[in-house]
């Protein structure tokens, strides 16, 4: 249906544990691509480039602080009080992996959460797992080596887990932890009009998303991570991005999505300053759950199917009242002149008028899910394109990897949601295959050992 114009609808210093991840003995300290580990001394921008956040631990770099300038020499610093990839300013590639945990014995998945730790502080500072494997010709190498020598590229690791972690399809408490499973995750995610969800693709126990200025490193970290958890957790569902969607950061400019729009202009970002982050963001210790997960977020995923060739049939004009913004400059169609090239970033102004009717229509894609009417809600959004080949029509099988951060997703995600698959214009050209929700683990503090040291510590 063709749509009518008409408005009516470095800390360089991993300083615990040194267990290694493949076993509980030392592992050797991990090697920095390039000189990395010393070079952290000297190029360090603890904060001056993006701001809005103190250091950690003693004014040290924080996770969402780089140590370095160069994009693909910088790295994240993995501890600090909120887990990086979040608000960090979002790189080109994503690899996202779900896991099934496989054991019964929660000391294992605290081993497991070490590893992880262990071997995650490593690949974040540019290292390989188990540092360089020359001293034994005669040994697998622990690390399977495809970044050997490869810049850091602004590689994150994010780990959360999902209701499943806590209890099984009949409620049943699965590790003795359920009581810690906040309300947000015991309720689970609705459903929705219109979705066509693969279980398959969907949900998981465990979750690790990384990200980074080059595919191959992302896949490295995800590729050891999975070498590690075998005998505890099996890998369900993968998923590659590329292209961001969106911009966490002011210092970045606004990419676009496959539909060829500005994605992000409005996002919730990591300048907005850590009062509405706060309050947006991150759990707080008062919330469902905050005893354990205070310093997490929610991860809300929606990979969608965007039917590309239906779109690219529409009038230029047609796709600008669906989005509610200028193509080319992504300025709000209230603006005066929105092809002037200056307004990107001017608010969207919902009462005015054009041509007799609202200038933003009823149901453009940016009036339904903006925060003017949703209670002030606001997500963070880092999402990533995806493409997998061509579907039996000859069509390109594509679309949007949506990842978005909140709070509380009962009033910042759902409610959201279910207004744009009921109301929003954009829906008619898309399709909603896979959905999870995991909660995002605090933080990994200065003396911690694993992920979620309060949850399972
Ligand atoms: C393939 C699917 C989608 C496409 C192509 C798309 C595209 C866009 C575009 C072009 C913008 C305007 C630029 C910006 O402010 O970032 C935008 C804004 C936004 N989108 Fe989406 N989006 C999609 C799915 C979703 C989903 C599933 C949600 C969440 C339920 C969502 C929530 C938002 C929000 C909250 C904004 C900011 C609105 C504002 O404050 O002005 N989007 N999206």
């Amino acid at each position: 249906m063709t749509r009518r114009h008409e408005h009516d609808a470095s800390d360089a210093e991993p300083s615990t544990p040194q267990a290694s991840p493949d076993g509980p003995e030392a592992a050797p300290r991990s090697v920095g691509r390039r000189g990395l580990l010393s070079a952290a001394g000297a190029g360090i921008l603890a904060g001056g480039m993006l701001g809005g956040f103190g250091g950690f631990a003693g004014g040290r770099a924080s996770a969402e602080e780089p140590v370095m300038a160069d994009p693909l020499e910088r790295a994240y610093p993995l501890r600090g009080e909120h887990q990086q990839g979040i608000t960090t300013p979002a790189q080109d590639y994503l690899f996202t992996a779900a896991y099934d945990v496989t054991t019964t014995d929660l000391d294992e998945v605290r081993r497991l959460m070490q590893q992880w730790l262990v071997a995650a502080e490593q690949m974040s500072t540019g290292g390989l797992v188990g540092g360089e494997p020359l001293a034994n010709l005669q040994a697998v190498p622990r690390d399977t080596g495809e970044t050997w020598g490869y810049p850091t590229s602004s590689v994150t690791i994010t780990v959360g887990v999902g209701r499943s972690f806590f209890v099984d399809a009949e409620g049943e408490d699965r590790f003795g932890i359920a009581d810690r499973m906040p309300e947000a995750l015991a309720a689970g995610v609705p459903r929705f009009a219109g979705e066509a969800l693969q279980a398959e693709r969907s949900d998981g126990d465990l979750v690790i998303q990384a990200c980074a200025d080059d595919a191959q490193v992302a896949m490295h970290a995800i590729r050891n991570l999975t070498r590690i958890a075998v005998g505890t957790a099996a890998l369900r569902w993968t998923q590659m991005g590329y292209g961001r969607t969106s911009s966490t950061s002011t210092t970045q400019e606004t990419p676009r999505n496959l539909f060829g729009y500005k994605d992000g202009t409005n996002n919730l970002k990591q300048e907005d300053g850590a009062e509405e982050l706060a309050k947006q963001l991150w759990i707080s210790g008062e919330d469902s759950g905050g005893a354990h997960l205070a310093g997490g977020s929610y991860m809300m995923i929606r990979k969608i199917r965007m039917n590309l060739e239906t779109w690219d049939r529409l009038r230029l004009v047609e796709q600008h009242d669906i989005i509610g913004r200028d193509k080319r400059f992504g300025a709000p169609l209230s603006t005066a002149d929105p092809t002037s090239g200056t307004d990107e970033f001017i608010d969207p102004d919902f009462a005015a008028t054009a041509d007799g009717g609202p200038a933003i229509a009823r149901d453009a894609h940016i009036r339904i899910v903006s925060p003017h009417g949703n209670k002030g809600a606001r997500m963070l959004r880092r999402g990533y394109n995806f493409t997998e080949g061509s579907d039996s029509l000859g069509r390109i099988d594509a679309g949007l990897f949506f990842v978005a951060y909140v709070r509380d997703p009962r009033e910042s995600f759902f409610p959201i949601l279910d207004r744009m698959v009921t109301t929003d214009a954009l829906e008619e050209y898309l399709r909603h295959v896979a959905s999870a929700m995991f909660v995002v683990l605090p933080g990994v503090g200065a003396k911690d050992t694993m992920f979620g040291q309060a949850l399972l510590g």
